[in-house]
Order: structure tokens, then sequence, then C-alpha cells
């Protein structure tokens, strides 16, 4: 069994849930932090319908015995389809890996564990990190860890991927962090060498920024007037995106004047911070449906 502390967890509930009666969205359960939480805040007239992509979490959602709640295993860029019919006081959305995902080393998603390189989050997606690593051709290995993990040496690591793989295929997280050791071994306080390609792999493995930018167009008509919106990201690039979104500037983004934004970014206290280094990087943003 795994814990995952919830980021922001009352600042992100406090903005979402202002009307106890309400129905609600999550579109990332993880462990269910966050539903537990909103199902806390809601009298018995209030619903909270949750969704994930990891098949692995029904297990957790089937736990929370509670006729206000339902779950369905799906991506959140699915969300239009699977409530055209529904209108939602408040969606929210909490981005990136659980400790689920990140803790287990079998789901080789991490280069603190190594384990069988995989990546993805829904076990029912055809391309795993493992399979894309040892095919794809050094540009486009190159070309992902620069413009999705923002790695200066995207060519070095990607040349050193292609030589290793002649020999044998990269099979592990660990055989894939080596080719980042350049010279010296790193220093522990220092960021992994390996920190920016293991996340330019997972968000192209995962197909993650074209997930947020469908769920955050399908989520303005799903919103009552006044419904919220409510975001936690975790890097500047998924940030972004959301910012963007808030202030009618994403690309293809058709109802400009929807949303507007409340109040300015939070960010974990630095007590949150200590007892869960993972919070440290979060980003809270919160939308609100305009009227009409
Ligand atoms: C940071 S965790 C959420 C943790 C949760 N709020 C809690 O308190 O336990 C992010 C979750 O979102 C899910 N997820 C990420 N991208 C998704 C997508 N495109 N569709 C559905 N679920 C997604 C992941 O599988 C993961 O379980």
């Amino acid at each position: 069994m795994f814990s995952h502390a919830p980021v922001m967890l009352n600042e992100s509930i406090d903005s979402l849930v202002l009307n106890k009666s309400g129905a609600y969205l999550d579109c990332t359960f993880g462990l269910g932090g966050h539903s537990k939480e909103i199902l806390k805040r809601l009298n018995s007239e209030g619903t909270l319908e949750s969704i994930d992509q990891d098949q692995r979490v029904i297990k957790y959602a089937e736990k929370i015995k509670d006729p206000r709640f339902h779950f369905e295993y799906s991506k959140f860029s699915k969300i239009g389809e699977l409530f055209s019919n529904r209108k939602f006081d408040g969606i929210l959305f909490d981005l990136g890996v659980s400790s689920l995902q990140l803790d287990d080393a079998s789901r080789g998603f991490s280069f603190q564990k190594n384990g069988k390189l995989d990546m993805r989050m829904d076990q029912n997606d055809k391309i795993s990190a493992f399979e894309w690593i040892n095919k794809a051709h050094e540009k486009e290995i190159a070309d992902i860890f620069y413009s999705l993990g923002e790695e200066r040496k995207s060519r070095l690591f990607a040349k050193r991927i292609v030589e290793k793989r002649r020999n044998k295929l990269i099979e592990s997280t660990g055989e894939l962090a080596e080719v980042t050791y350049v010279g010296k071994k790193y220093r522990k306080s220092k960021k992994h060498p390996a920190t920016n390609i293991f996340r330019a792999i997972r968000i192209f493995i995962n197909n993650e920024f074209d997930e947020i930018k469908k769920a955050l167009h399908a989520s303005i008509d799903l919103l009552q007037d006044k419904g919220r919106l409510v975001v936690i990201s975790f890097h500047s690039m998924e940030d972004r995106i959301v910012k963007n979104f808030l202030k009618g500037r994403l690309e293809n983004q058709e109802n400009t004047n929807a949303i507007k934004i409340i109040g300015k970014i939070i960010k974990p206290s630095l007590d949150e911070i200590n007892l869960n280094s993972r919070s440290r990087s979060a980003i809270l943003r919160v939308g609100e449906k305009i009227s009409g």
C-alpha cells in the first residue's frame, strides 16, 4: 500500500468548494486525497465524480463507500464526452504523477529506484518508455529532451543512448540514467542529471500537454456560471499552459472571455514543503466561469 500527501489540500479545496450541495469533478483521483476532502465539505445533496487514467487506483476508489461519489477510469481529455449532459460547480486538476506511480519501481518512472523502464500512467497505452527509447531516431530523442525537458545536453544524451542501445537494449531506469553521468559523479545536493530527460520522456509518453489542453478547453462547457476551475501544476511548462488558458491566450481557445482569474497564484507553505518535499514546485491557480 502506498500513501500520498495531497498537495495544498486546504488551499485548493477552499477555492474549489463554495457550494456544499454542488456537483464536483476531480480529474486526477490518484490516491484520493483531494477527493476525500471534497466529500468532507459537501452535504448530503452534493456529488463528486472522480476520474483517473491509472487502472491501479480503482481499488483505492472502491474503498470510498459513499453514495455521493462515483469513479470512472478515463483520461481527462475525455471529460467533454463523458459528462456531456452535466454541469459542475467546480473542477479540479492536480497534475503530474502520484506517489503510487513514482514510488513503485516496477512502473519505471524513477531514476531513484531502479526498475524496468515504462512510465505509462495508463497501462493500456501502446508505447512505453522502453519501446520508445530503444526505437526512436537520435534526432527525435534529442528534440524531445530539449523541447519537453529543457535539457541543454539533449544532443549528447541522445547520442549516448543510441550508442548504448547498439550493444544492448536499454531496459531499466538505472541504465537510462547512466547516460547522463558526465565526468565526475553528481553530488547528492545537486539536481540529479537525469531529472530533465526523465521528465521529458514522461510528458511525451503520456501525451501530457495535449491532455491538459483538451481537458481545459472542455472544462468551460462543463462548468456552471461562477463554477470554479482549480489547477495544481508542478513545473513551469505545465503552469504556462494553465496560465495562458486562464488569460484566454491558449492556442485554439474559442471562448476567450469565458473564464476569469481569481486571486494570485498560491504556493505551498514552508511547513508543507518541509513535510512533503514533492510539493516544493507546486503552483495553484484558480479560475471562475463568467456568467452568460
Ligand atoms: C498528483 S496525482 C493526484 C493525487 C491526488 N490528488 C491525491 O490527492 O491523491 C495525479 C494523478 O493524475 C492522473 N493523471 C495524470 N494525467 C491524467 C490524464 N490525462 N487523465 C486522467 N488522469 C491523469 C495520474 O494517473 C495520477 O494518478
